[in-house]
This record gives structure tokens, sequence and C-alpha cells, in this order.
């Protein structure tokens, strides 16, 4: 049958779909699938009026796309489509609710709040031991993220943060270094190191898809049974929120070895900057196997 590759969107992460997308159809057409490239704007509903394709992979990053509401409107439609269900997708897109998630089935994430108001800056930076982290809870590629120190900077931050989502989650920065664990078919494969050059406090939207001089280790430089361990968790993290087929757990490291869990993505990045190919990569299999794999998976 036609597989349509869902790209674009309206989210803020639109850049990035685009280049997921174009990736994922040239590899799907070079593996000899017919597919061709649909720009999904507007309204959800029409994509599923009269389709002309059979099976949709979704290379869309962001809220509309990755966040539940397009999987539920291709279940109902009874098209067969890649990657997590409605509830999983959901979830994942909300770092916030992932988080309570994470809490309640005993899997280590960073102490956190919720906040509502600038005027709560004073309160969180004495409740929660600075420096901090502000986020959107539904961003992706780490848009609207900043790291505070202090209550005028914690209020600063959540001004732009609440311009991206009304839900702003505030959690203790850890200096990492951050691994990554792309899962495939529900195993996990080779985990990244990724340490962005000193010009970046951290592994932001420039870090992601246009420095050069971002490190990505893989193998990722722990001892094998600390990558082990941290796989595991990563597996785990996958599981509680219900994903399916593929993902990308973040994960972070402490000075005492220990790891917390981030955020887990449903549609990660299949940029030539992204992280799921490379790892599958270091596992010997190649970006357009892995494409297929994730495609063959909608096939009951
Ligand atoms: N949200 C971006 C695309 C990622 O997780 O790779
Ligand atoms: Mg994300």
């Amino acid at each position: 049958g036609r597989v349509a590759v869902f790209m674009g969107g309206d989210s803020a992460e639109r850049e990035v779909s685009l280049k997921s997308g174009q990736a994922v159809l040239a590899a799907l057409q070079s593996a000899g699938v017919d597919a061709y490239a649909v720009d999904v704007r507007g309204c959800l509903l029409k994509t599923v009026e009269s389709p002309e394709f059979d099976r949709v992979f979704i290379a869309l990053h962001g809220r509309g796309g990755e966040d539940g509401t397009l999987q539920a409107i291709l279940s109902q439609a009874g098209i067969p489509y890649t990657g997590s269900e409605m509830l999983a997708s959901a979830l994942a897109m909300d770092k916030l609710r992932t988080k309570y998630v994470f809490e309640g089935c005993g899997l280590p994430t960073p102490r956190f709040r919720t906040m509502q108001s600038e005027d709560e800056a004073v309160q969180i930076i004495s409740e929660l031991k600075p420096p901090l982290s502000v986020k959107p809870a539904r961003e992706g590629s780490s848009i609207g993220i900043r790291k505070v120190q202090t209550a005028q900077e914690l209020a600063d931050a959540y001004r732009e943060a609440e311009q991206l989502d009304a839900q702003v989650l505030v959690e203790e920065w850890i200096e990492g270094p951050e691994f990554t664990v792309s899962l495939l078919q529900d195993r996990a494969l080779p985990a990244i190191g990724l340490r962005a050059s000193t010009d970046h406090v951290f592994y932001d939207y420039e870090a992601k898809y246009l420095a050069d001089d971002t490190n990505y280790r893989v193998p990722c430089g722990l001892a094998p049974e600390d990558e082990i361990r941290l796989q595991q968790l990563a597996l785990d993290a996958f599981r509680v929120v219900g994903c399916r087929t593929w993902g990308r757990v973040d994960v972070m490291q402490d000075q005492d070895g220990d790891f917390w869990l981030l955020e887990v993505n449903t549609v990660p990045g299949m940029t030539d900057h992204s992280l799921v190919p490379m790892a599958a990569r270091a596992a010997g299999i190649g970006f357009e196997e892995l494409v297929v794999r994730i495609l063959r998976d909608t096939l009951e």
C-alpha cells in the first residue's frame, strides 16, 4: 500500500520535522516503498478525509503531531501509523505529567515544581536547589528552556516559557553528562553521550541542529555495567509511559554516577544531526533499515 510521510505541521518544531520527514521519505523510497510527503497544516481531521494512503509514517514533532491528537484521529479512522498510540503520545509530550508517572513508578527524575505565576519565583528558589531548569511542559528540541540561578532569572525565564505553554515546569538542574537512549522495537540501542561545546550552557536547540562542535560519544564512555543500567532505566521509562515501537529517552547523570530521567520522546528527530539514527548505526542498523523497521511495526 501507499505510505504518507506526515511532516512539517504547525508546531514550533516545524523546521526540524521537515528535515526528519524528508530524510524518512528518501529512505522509504530508496527501500522501494511507495511513499510520498504530506505537509500537515491546519485541521488534522482533513488529513483523514478520503485518504490516498494506507498507512502513515509520523515524522511530526511537537504539539498536534506528536501529542496524541493525530494518533487518536488516525486510530479512529482505522489508518495504521508508526510509533506510540494516543495515550503514550499525549503523556510523553507533557514533561510535567511524565514526571508524575516516573515518581509514581519509583523511577528517578530530578526534583521539580510547577509554576503558575512569576510571583512564585522566590518560594520556588527556596524549595528547590539552584541552578534550576525552566521548561514549557509541552515543547520539544529544548525550545524555551532556560537555566537559572536566582529568583529574578527564574521570573524572567517563567515569562518566556509561559508564552509557549501555560504549563511551566521547574526542575533541579543536573550538570550532566547527558545521555540519550534510543529504543527500537522495544529494545534499547547503544546509549549516546552528549556534550555541547563550551559556547552552549547545555545541549540546546543550536547545539542539537546547527552546531558542528557538539560532542557525541558512541560508545558512550560508560562502563558496560553502567550502560546496561542506563538502558534498563530507559526501557522502564518507555514502558511506564506506554510507548510503542520506537522512541528516545533523555537522561542526566550526576556526579555520584546516578541517572535521572528527563523525558521520553515518541517521535524523536530523524535529521542528519539526530540521535536515533546515530544509535541505530552503532548497532549496525543503517538509516534505511531503521525506517523500514519502524514502518513494519504498523503492519498487522
Ligand atoms: N523533539 C526532538 C525532535 C527530539 O526529541 O529529537
Ligand atoms: Mg522532547
